[in-house]
């Protein structure tokens, strides 16, 4: 499963890269509000960052502009995958931008039915938002079961499930076993997959009984300050 960091934020983006895990980057027009920046030029530093498909969303909502965004944004950097809504002229503008090479995220998906439009229409990822929907009291995991079960039936599809709209440890897990393409995961949500109490006591353990035996792997000139 590829791991997307879900934010604009460059500090946080930064950070998470350097573990080697970071696969890409979704980013949405709040995202980017968020981070205060200009968008093209938080667009730019993030693409020299990561160098996996980094999501950057159309803002008009007619074909045309659409378009014209789609193609201004993919100039940014090799690796920017266009974002537009699940609208008609959400899934025009993914048609003409994939018939152009350019990678597509379709996003706003919460049905099965709209994926099945997305990936017809050629995305290379579709969106599906697990947290919105559970937030209307359905079942976003479900959805993205019907998601990977379509999609595996038609293997001309070449859209990748991108999981969105990830709120904690437990959607990543579900959507793993169901094999899903990606995850985008919010920062804190990445972090809180290493912690588990029985490593915390289980390392403290560990090290407690190494200090008794006086023993160092490392010599004093070879350790570095952590
Ligand atoms: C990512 O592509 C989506 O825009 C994002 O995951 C939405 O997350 P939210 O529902 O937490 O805003």
């Amino acid at each position: 499963m590829k791991f997307f960091i879900d934010t604009a934020d460059i500090a946080e983006i930064r950070d998470l890269a350097e573990t080697g895990l970071v696969d890409g980057i979704t980013t949405n027009p709040s995202l980017v509000a968020k981070s205060g920046r200009d968008f093209f030029e938080v667009l730019k530093e993030i693409c020299e960052v990561v160098p996996g498909p980094v999501s950057a969303e159309v803002t008009a909502t007619d074909f045309e502009n659409m378009l014209s965004e789609g193609h201004a944004l993919a100039k940014l950097a090799d690796n920017i995958a266009v974002k537009v809504p699940l609208t008609v002229d959400g899934l025009k503008t993914c048609k003409a931008l994939s018939d152009d090479g350019i990678k597509v995220n379709v996003t706003l998906c919460f049905s099965a039915a709209q994926a099945i439009l997305a990936a017809k229409a050629g995305a290379a990822f579709i969106s599906p938002f697990v947290g919105r929907l559970d937030d209307t009291g359905a079942d976003g995991l479900q959805l993205i079961a019907e998601i990977v079960e379509i999609y595996n039936a038609y293997p001309e599809f070449q859209t990748e499930v991108l999981v969105a709209s990830v709120r904690h440890v437990g959607h990543v897990i579900e959507s793993a076993k169901m094999g899903a393409d990606v995850a985008t995961i919010p920062p804190a949500v990445l972090r809180a997959m290493y912690k588990h109490p029985l490593t915390d006591k289980g390392l403290d353990a560990f090290l407690a009984d190494w200090a008794k035996t006086g023993q160092s792997i490392l010599g004093k000139d070879e350790r570095r300050s952590a």
